[in-house]
């Protein structure tokens, strides 16, 4: 789906007009995003061991949140459990659903994917785990995240977990308003992956431009994702009917980032 030229600001910005009628800007996640995000997300491993530790505490199936093209889905499976991924993005679904035709039957056989909203779903069924990783809650406004946590209190096995990572951004002096990260990807591919934030600001934007530009046209991916303190979303949680069992800082990722993993149950 093209964008409308949307507002990017700094550096992001400043490239994307130069570029001018030759850029196409496009959601990250939609039909020319989802290739871009999948290459993206190929290297990396962020939080997927301390997710797995913690699911493995846990018996019975698991539903993966905003599953995309199967990052946290796949080592799930690989560790031999049942997974649901659920996904929004039709494009997305279709990269998993490619990923888990190429691996071997016994996994891909332990797979559902399902296209549905995480704000608003209803799969009939119960999980000893839901997961929902990669920040994803983030990409939900204030009544999106409400209708996520009753949907996960309605799916949720007696006993069973939600594990919930998200970004605290440190609003520290010396955090840049934005970042560059040039990488070369599996597919080689290369990007240019721009970040921009300004302390206390409610969102940051992503941007990210092919590393090498050539060509006529120029796909721009982009995506705005909220800013969302591990305090703010606890509060949220045990407002909607869930104790928080642990919270545990992930590995650093980049300058700024510190990556929050919450581990909630319902309560009584
Ligand atoms: C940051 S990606 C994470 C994908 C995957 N979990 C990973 O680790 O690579 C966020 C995903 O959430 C999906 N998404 C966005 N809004 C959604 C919604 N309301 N319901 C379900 N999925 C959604 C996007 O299409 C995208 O695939």
């Amino acid at each position: 789906m093209t964008l409308n030229r949307p507002l990017i600001p700094g550096r992001a910005g400043a490239l994307l007009a130069e570029l001018g009628d030759r850029a196409v800007c496009c959601d990250l996640y939609d039909e020319v995003g989802a290739p871009v995000y999948h290459d993206l997300a190929g290297q990396d491993t962020h939080e997927v061991r301390e997710l797995l530790t913690l699911v493995r505490t846990v018996p019975g199936p698991v539903l993966d949140l905003a599953a995309g093209s199967g990052r946290l889905t796949m080592p799930l499976l690989a560790s031999g459990r049942d997974v649901t991924a659920l996904e929004l993005s039709g494009s997305m679904l279709k990269l998993l659903t490619a990923r888990l035709a190429e691996a071997p039957e016994a996994l891909r056989n332990r797979c559902t994917p399902v296209q549905a909203d995480m704000s608003d779903f209803a799969l009939g069924r119960e999980f000893g785990v839901i997961v929902l990783g990669t920040t994803s809650v983030s990409l939900l406004d204030a009544p999106g995240r409400k209708g996520l946590y009753h949907s996960v209190r309605a799916h949720l096995a007696p006993g069973g977990r939600l594990l919930l990572s998200t970004v605290d951004l440190t609003a520290g002096d010396q955090a840049p308003t934005e970042t560059e990260v040039e990488f070369t990807a599996d597919s080689g591919r290369s990007y240019r992956m721009f970040e921009y934030w300004t302390p206390g600001a409610e969102a940051r934007t992503v941007t990210v431009f092919p590393a090498v530009i050539g060509g006529e046209q120029v796909d721009v991916c982009t995506t705005t994702i909220r800013v969302l303190s591990a305090d703010q979303l606890e509060e949220e949680l045990r407002q909607s009917g869930f104790a928080v069992c642990s919270r545990r800082l992930l590995p650093d990722v980049g300058a700024r980032h510190h990556s929050v993993l919450i581990e909630a149950e319902v309560t009584a």
